[in-house]
């Protein structure tokens, strides 16, 4: 499995994994396959053991519809600040597969599990939040693995996904994931595709003991 070069299929999974949201088939996800995702999500790191996710997973279509209303006014609400030309790449861009995947997890933050002493977030409160991303992150890749498709939909009110999803107010929303199997998974991201923003090349966001400035937009 390993060599000098390490676990080729790690970095494989990596490489392939993409944001979906036109791909989605709506396929059911055997139930197995997404308790190995969900496994794999739980399996992150997280400061001080917090473990401070929650995974919320959504089947239901009315509130599915209900949230992908909410999303497409929010996506008005981003259009509408745009200047004309950005309005114009972005319009035809998908931001979302809410209905057509095959589940949404909403994930959740806890800061008040393992508190009051949470072993390394006394200085850094964001380090629970960082937490769940790895967590996020840990199933986008099992999914990637499994050949499934994942979404992360922002474009939300929290307070809107939290009464939705029934989550008390200590619990912040962190994301809506679109999930299940796709015809593909492109090689090339959305936002490239459609000329929204390309991928930076490592060297430009990469420094050597100290930061230094690169011309980046
Ligand atoms: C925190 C976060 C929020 C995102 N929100 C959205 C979203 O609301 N809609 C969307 O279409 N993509 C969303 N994305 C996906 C990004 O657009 C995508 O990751 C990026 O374009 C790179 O493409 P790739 O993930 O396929 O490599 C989000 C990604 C992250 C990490």
């Amino acid at each position: 499995m390993t060599s000098e070069t390490g676990d080729r299929s790690v970095y494989e999974t990596i490489f392939r994994r993409r944001d979906t949201r036109g791909e989605f088939t709506g396929e059911p996800i055997p139930a197995e396959v997404l308790r190995r995702v969900l496994s794999a999500a739980h399996a992150a790191p997280s400061v001080g053991l917090s473990q401070p996710w929650d995974f919320v997973v959504v089947s239901d279509m009315d509130l599915r519809k209900k949230f992908r209303e909410h999303v497409l006014d929010e996506r008005a609400v981003f259009e509408g600040r745009l200047d004309a030309e950005r309005a114009r790449i972005f319009a035809p861009i998908k931001i979302e597969g809410i209905v057509d995947s095959s589940v949404g997890i909403v994930v959740g933050y806890d800061p008040s599990r393992g508190a009051p002493a949470v072993l390394g977030r006394h200085a850094i409160a964001d380090a629970g939040l960082y937490s769940v991303c790895l967590a996020i992150q840990n199933l986008w890749l099992a999914a990637t693995a499994e050949g499934l498709g994942v979404g992360w939909v922002s474009f939300y009110r929290e307070e809107f996904l939290r009464e939705l999803v029934g989550l008390p107010e200590n619990i912040r929303p962190v994301a809506w994931l679109c999930v299940g199997p796709v015809r593909e998974l492109p090689n090339v991201p959305d936002l490239e595709r459609h000329g929204w923003r390309e991928r930076l090349p490592l060297d430009a966001v990469l420094h050597y003991e100290k930061y230094s400035p690169a011309e980046l937009s």
